[in-house]
């Protein structure tokens, strides 16, 4: 059965963008907002959400491994994630907001890690049945603000740690799936200051939930 064709009651909103550009920052913000218009608002992430998701994350975030390992592996975790957590609270009527899902995956794997995205899509099928966020929300910034961000940081993980040139992989790979998709994404300038970010988020959300 394609998912898309059953009718959830809730909605499904992802947050996406290059480590570094501010996301997790506005997570809790965005779920005040959504609770103003919505009773049940589910807040979650990818890699994780899950126990077995979140084991996953660790080994992901630590391990070096090739590449298609990396890629099965998300889309592993996307899938228990999906069956634990996304589709029933979007079938009970709950919003779902998850701080990333597979568009991630095309980004950094495909962009980051050139995986063929002939591939990607076959494993999106698979795991996702033709099921899409309805809103997606990339947090935009300039790779050298990113990385400048990211420079207090105690420790890297495996993918902060890349180089300058992995991340202008990966966000030239999001803004590309932006312009394909242009119904679902929403691009956020997030070089602006907190209180300018929140304000395009507000506008935003607010378009989205009336
Ligand atoms: P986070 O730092 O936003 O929590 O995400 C953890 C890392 O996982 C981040 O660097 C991006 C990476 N990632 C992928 O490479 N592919 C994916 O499909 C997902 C969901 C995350």
């Amino acid at each position: 059965m394609n998912l898309p064709q059953r009718k959830f009651k809730g909605k499904f909103i992802t947050l996406e963008g290059i480590d570094g550009a501010g996301k997790s920052t506005h997570l809790s913000w965005i779920a005040e907002q959504l609770r103003v218009h919505h009773p049940e608002v589910v807040m979650t992430r990818e890699p994780g959400g899950t126990p077995l998701g979140e084991k996953l994350r660790e080994v992901l975030l630590r391990q070096t491994m090739h590449p298609e390992t990396e890629t099965l592996l998300m889309f592993a975790a996307r899938r228990e994630h999906l069956d634990k957590v996304i589709l029933p609270a979007l079938m009970r009527g709950a919003w779902v907001v998850s701080d990333r899902f597979s568009d991630a995956s095309f980004a950094y794997q495909g962009g980051g890690r050139g995986l063929e995205s002939d591939k990607l899509e076959i494993l999106e099928q698979w795991v996702q049945q033709g099921l899409q966020p309805d809103l997606t929300l990339l947090f935009d910034v300039p790779v050298a603000i990113c990385k400048q961000r990211l420079s207090g940081n105690a420790r890297f993980d495996r993918f902060e740690g890349e180089q300058e040139m992995f991340f202008e992989n990966v966000r030239s790979a999001y803004l590309k799936r932006a312009a394909r998709y242009p119904k679902r994404f929403r691009v956020i300038d997030a070089t602006q200051s907190i209180e300018q970010v929140n304000k395009q988020l507000q506008h935003i959300i607010t378009s989205f939930c009336l």
